[in-house]
């Protein structure tokens, strides 16, 4: 069995979550159940990004200890998971001994190696950004808005060695196709790495910053946050142990598209590099969701939590929304209205109302039993081709994360069943005591079925609650595999439908 390991960024402690967290998840999951689907033995890591001076500063202003103040961000951000379906094998928290461990051999491996030097520095501190500063990253000769307040420090601090590893970097992207997709986002990189990089401070002195791992080889400092949170990607999963073996190199790093420079696509794999440890195979990098044109945060007060509309509306519709809406890479705009019409037209009706005509019609023209299929016309075998130009089709784009069009190809079949539907009409071939008639009836009660439960089992890996309700309802259970229930068959014959079922209730109090 081929394994297969997918990350998702590991969010700060001193936010909550919101949607482009809640995104970032979901997605993660689709691709993780997908793989699952496809017969890989998979390994989902999700987490917590516990330690700096942000958490530090909150505990601070709250009057609580800086564990206490993570361990709430835990139960949130573990709670979000638990809300949206996630699926992940392990969620991993830096403050966890497991991971400090890592940290700290790791630092003293470089250290040990020369890899790490201690230094003087004299520059400018964000203190927001938790970043040292430099005048090119002026602009108009002010420091941008996101840096906060900018001061002028020196101190001793600890360096890594990134520069000397620039032309590695440089030639590893240019003969590693499939290091960062999508493509375009590998061009940026590029470009940064045009102009020289300096090395890294990976400390910050304990007087400044205590809420850190501090370095094995100078308990004055802590290390610096981000060289602390990568390696979660390795101390989630056993680093020194055979799990680790049997999953390294991981698959994709999903994050978005703020922290692929420098972190992910200059530090992380500069840092294994030095390591001796082999490199991602890939980073996912995936857009913002925009609020007004903005990148939504809580900072700018645009952040919608997620877990509302997940109480209003249901994981499901929440997970299929932001598939089908976000074109993975691309910024997407989240609104409302948006959700609503997605909401409404595709779940609630196109969806929905199929499922429960089908059980109606069954219940009330063939005793709740799902009829053979006993001839089969033009209308059927036009339903039949469309379906053999979408199961494969939509494998096909949801292995290349085209997970937008996979939903809209699945969507126009469920559309033509429901057109099949109309033209079938089996309410007027009830009416006729003719044998043909009779046939007809039992026929387009089978195939739409059959198409039903051949499209939703195609929305399992972002929608698997509603795959679940709907086999659960045809009387459908099968031990096959995800592409042999792909299949057309005729398992569902002879089935029991259950009682109708409002899958997508109508809101309450639209707007809410
Ligand atoms: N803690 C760091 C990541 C460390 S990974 C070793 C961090 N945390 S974060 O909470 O700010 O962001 C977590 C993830 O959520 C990132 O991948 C980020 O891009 C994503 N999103 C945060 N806001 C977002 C949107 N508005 N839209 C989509 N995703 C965005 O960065």
């Amino acid at each position: 069995m081929k394994s297969f390991y997918i990350t998702t960024a590991i969010d700060y402690a001193n936010g909550s979550p919101h949607v482009g967290h809640a995104y970032e998840k979901v997605l993660t999951d689709v691709v993780a159940r997908f793989r699952r689907l496809m017969g890989d033995d998979v390994y989902f890591l999700t987490g917590l990004d516990e330690h700096g001076q942000k958490v530090q500063q909150s505990a601070q202003k709250r009057g609580i200890e800086p564990i206490e103040l993570c361990d709430e961000a835990a139960e949130a951000f573990k709670g979000l998971c638990q809300s949206l379906d996630i699926s992940n094998d392990d969620f991993i928290r830096t403050t966890e001994e497991r991971h400090k461990d890592v940290v700290r051999t790791l630092l003293q491996k470089l250290y040990d190696e020369g890899e790490i030097y201690k230094s003087e520095y004299k520059g400018y501190y964000s203190a927001r950004a938790e970043q040292f500063l430099q005048e090119k990253d002026k602009v108009d000769g002010e420091w941008p808005e996101i840096f906060g307040e900018v001061t002028e420090i020196t101190e001793s601090n600890y360096f890594f060695k990134l520069s000397k590893y620039q032309d590695w970097l440089i030639e590893h992207i240019k003969t590693h196709d499939d290091f960062i997709f999508p493509r375009f986002r590998a061009k940026q990189v590029m470009e940064f790495l045009k102009e020289p990089i300096n090395d890294l401070c990976i400390s910050r002195p304990k007087e400044r910053l205590e809420w850190g791992i501090p370095l094995p080889f100078d308990e004055d400092f802590v290390a610096y946050v981000w060289f602390d949170a990568l390696i979660n990607y390795i101390s989630g999963v056993g680093y020194g142990t055979e799990e680790f073996d049997k999953y390294w190199p991981v698959d994709y790093h999903v994050i978005g598209k703020d922290i692929l420079l420098p972190p992910h696509s200059v530090y992380w794999p500069i840092m294994l590099k030095a390591c001796g440890i082999a490199l991602p195979k890939s980073l996912l990098v995936h857009g913002w969701w925009l609020s007004s044109g903005e990148k939504m945060s809580k900072s700018t007060g645009t952040a919608i939590n997620p877990l509302d509309m997940i109480d209003q509306f249901g994981t499901d519709a929440f997970r299929y929304f932001v598939i089908r809406e976000m074109n993975v890479g691309q910024d997407s705009n989240f609104s409302f209205e948006l959700f609503m019409s997605r909401y409404n037209s595709d779940l609630a009706n196109d969806l929905g109302n199929l499922l429960n005509r089908i059980l109606n019609m069954t219940a009330r023209y063939t005793e709740g039993q799902i009829p053979a299929c006993e001839t089969e016309g033009d209308l059927e075998k036009e339903l039949w081709t469309l379906w053999e130009n979408t199961g494969d089709k939509v494998i096909g784009l949801y292995e290349d994360f085209q997970f937008h069009t996979g939903l809209d190809k699945t969507f126009a079949f469920i559309s033509s069943i429901n057109r099949y539907v109309e033209q079938t009409a089996p309410w007027k071939l009830a009416k006729s005591e003719a044998e043909d008639d009779q046939k007809k009836l039992r026929t387009s009660l089978y195939v739409m079925a059959e198409a039903l439960r051949l499209a939703v089992g195609l929305l399992e890996p972002v929608t698997p609650g509603v795959t679940e309700k709907v086999y659960a309802l045809l009387g459908y259970e099968s031990s096959q595999t995800w592409k042999e229930r792909l299949q057309r068959s005729d398992a569902l014959t002879g089935r029991s439908v259950g009682e109708k079922t409002i899958l997508f209730p109508k809101p309450q109090a639209e707007g809410k």
